[in-house]
Order: C-alpha cells, then sequence, then structure tokens
C-alpha cells in the first residue's frame, strides 16, 4: 500500500512535469521577444522545484568565458557584469563537459567558485545547472538555485530541467537567427535610404538622424518594444519616395518653383508605394504616407487631422522637422538648436503634436545637457 502511494505521487509529479513542459512550448511558440520568452519559462522552473533562483549564462567564445544572458531575482542587476571563465565553477564546468550537474550542497564540491556570491552578496546552497545544446553545439547553461524549505534537487527536478533546457537553446538559436536576419534587413534598408539622402549633398546622413530623434520620442512616450522597432524602420524609409522625384528638383541650390514644390510633395505617396507590396513593411506605409501631414489639416498629401495622424508619423514629423531646421540647406542656413526648439514650440498645436513637441524638447535638452557634464 505504501508503496503504492509512493508509485501514485511520483506519477502525478511526472504528470505535473509533463504539463509544465506542454505549457513552456505554447510559450516558446507565441513569444518572439528572448528576454520576455527566457524570464516566463524560468519563473516557470522556479514555481515547480521550488528553487529560489535561476539563470541562464551564454558563452562568449571569443573571450572563453561566460555571461549572464537572464539572471532573475534581486541579485539579478549586479550579476549581469559577472563574467565566468570556462571550466570554473559548477556553470564552467557544465559548459565544458556538456553534461548536467546536481550539486547537493555546494560547500562540499570542490568545483564549487564563490566569485559570483561575493559580487552579489547572495548565498548560494545547492545547484542544478544543465547545458544548453544546440545542433550538436553547447550554447550556454541554465541553472536553478537552493531548493526552498532547505530541501535538496532531486533526479525528477533534474529531467524535467533538462528538457526545458533543450527548448530554451532552440529558442536562444531561434531568437539569433531572428536578430541576425533582422539586422540584415535594417541594414539593407538602411542603405536604400542613405542613397536617397545621397541624392542631395545637403540631406547626407538626414535619416539616420530622424531615426534618433524618433527613438528618443517613442521611447519617452513609452511604446513598446515592438511599436520600436516599427518606428525606427518607419523612420528610416520615411523619404524613400524621394527616389522618384528627379535629381534636378532634389539637388536644385535654390528655391523651388511652385511645380516643382508640388512635384517634391508627391514624395509621401510614392515612398507608401515602395513599401506596400513588401509583406513585411505593409503596415508601415500609413507611418511614410502621412509624414508631412499637419495637427491642423493643412498639411500633405492628404490633409489627415489631429489624433488621425499615426503617432509613428507624428512622432517622425517632428523629428524630420527639426534636422531640416538644425542642418545647413542651399536656401538658408541652420538654426542653433535654442531657436530650433522655439519654432518647434510655435508651430506647436498648428504644424506638430504638442505633447509629443514637449516631450522631445525635454528628452534633447537632457541629453545636450548630460553631454556636456
Ligand atoms: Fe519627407
Amino acid at each position: 500500500m505504501k508503496y503504492l502511494k509512493s508509485r501514485i505521487r511520483s506519477l502525478q509529479k511526472k504528470i505535473k512535469n509533463l504539463e509544465i513542459l506542454i505549457d513552456t512550448t505554447m510559450v516558446f511558440s507565441s513569444i518572439l521577444d528572448i528576454d520576455e520568452l527566457l524570464n516566463i519559462v524560468l519563473q516557470k522552473a522556479e514555481e515547480v522545484m521550488e528553487a529560489e533562483v535561476s539563470s541562464v549564462f551564454r558563452i562568449d567564445e571569443k573571450k572563453n568565458d561566460l555571461y549572464f544572458f537572464i539572471a532573475r531575482g534581486e541579485v539579478g542587476k549586479e550579476a549581469k557584469a559577472i563574467r565566468v571563465p570556462m571550466g570554473k565553477g559548477i556553470v564552467g564546468w557544465v559548459a565544458q563537459h556538456g553534461k548536467p550537474l546536481l550539486v547537493p550542497d555546494v560547500t562540499k564540491d570542490r568545483r564549487w567558485f564563490k566569485g559570483v556570491d561575493k559580487k552579489t552578496k547572495f548565498v548560494t546552497r545547492s545547484i542544478l545547472a544543465v547545458p544548453l545544446i544546440t545542433k550538436g553545439k553547447i550554447i550556454g547553461v541554465a541553472e536553478v538555485l537552493n531548493k526552498k524549505g532547505n530541501r535538496r534537487f532531486n533526479k525528477d527536478d533534474l529531467e524535467l530541467f533538462a528538457a526545458l533546457g533543450n527548448q530554451i537553446a532552440i529558442a536562444i538559436e531561434n531568437a539569433s537567427l531572428y536578430s541576425e536576419l533582422d539586422e540584415l534587413f535594417k541594414s539593407s534598408i538602411r542603405s536604400i535610404s542613405e542613397a536617397v539622402d545621397a541624392k542631395d549633398p545637403y540631406t547626407r546622413g538626414h535619416s539616420a538622424r530622424v531615426v534618433e530623434y524618433s527613438l528618443l520620442m517613442g521611447e519617452a512616450v513609452g511604446l513598446s518594444k515592438d511599436d520600436l522597432n516599427n518606428l525606427e524602420i518607419s523612420a528610416i524609409l520615411h523619404d524613400v519616395g524621394k527616389i522618384g522625384v528627379p535629381d534636378s528638383i532634389l539637388g536644385k541650390p535654390g528655391k523651388l518653383t511652385t511645380q516643382e514644390y508640388e512635384y517634391m510633395k508627391k514624395h509621401p505617396e510614392f515612398g507608401a508605394g515602395i513599401i506596400q507590396p513588401i509583406d513585411r513593411l505593409k503596415k508601415l506605409s500609413p507611418n511614410v504616407l502621412y509624414h508631412h501631414e499637419r495637427i491642423d489639416g493643412n498639411g500633405y498629401p492628404t490633409g489627415l487631422k489631429g489624433k488621425r495622424i499615426p503617432l509613428p508619423a507624428r512622432i517622425i514629423c517632428i523629428a524630420d522637422s527639426y534636422d531640416a531646421m538644425t542642418t545647413d540647406r542651399p536656401y538658408r542656413k541652420k538654426k542653433n538648436i535654442r531657436a530650433a526648439f522655439e519654432e518647434l514650440h510655435r508651430c506647436s498645436g498648428t504644424q506638430f503634436d504638442p505633447k509629443l513637441v514637449r516631450i522631445f524638447v525635454t528628452e534633447l535638452e537632457k541629453q545636450i545637457l548630460y553631454q556636456s557634464t
């Protein structure tokens, strides 16, 4: 009877573990942001294994050491700066040998490296660490520390954590492939917009600065990572439509004639038309199309008004105008920063979104103050 009861308990535990694995598999397939994903998975692992904290290390092949990729718990911040030499400590051993390790009492294990505890003031009692292996290559280590209630990690914990480790490794690999692809994508569109900027010697570097100013506002208004990414791409591409404007108009040293100006005003539509057929960019085309609209409805190309103008377009409009004011143009000299701020305030509520102007000026002032100290 006693045997049966303990057998049932062990089976129940196994089922519970399987449930956790299925749950986390769902998480893995639904979240793209690797930090968020690993935080959720590690939190689950802590819950099930009743561990105090957990972390994921990645191997830096060039430096032949390991660094904290995710460090949960109160000491997480301090831990981020710590690096563990390959082969050193429990984590270094697991990284070197590619085998999981269960250490019930770290004080009794010669491999134990006190360096991390010293810096974080955390007291480690027990460790369960598994290697993160993908395509036969060790890319890092995941660990849980200190089973609550002074108990010990057991074989079931090890089994479950090893299975989680396999999924974590795949997720990290996928995320780095994704971010490599994303970077490749961004650098290609960056080179297109640089080519457009270069058509006019006075706008060289313009798109990169518009990106910088736009992100400053985007971060200050609290946009999500995804929205910031979309804002960045929209800002890179905001003037891509100038590719369709003849060089004789773009590079004209003097003032444009009315007819030339009317042609120039078509560039937001050209730009939206260029990105519309590209699946990944389609949803960003309104940000490009409306970046010359005004809050009072007197902008172009459609006269859209107020909050109907998408937020990224309102942000890019301010970034774009500020950069135009603070760089030399063939027909006028650049304004100094103060004068440009005044101009932004003067046109606040007519051309620009007043709240965004206030945020932009405040953030830029902070940045200038920081650079001068
Ligand atoms: Fe523009």
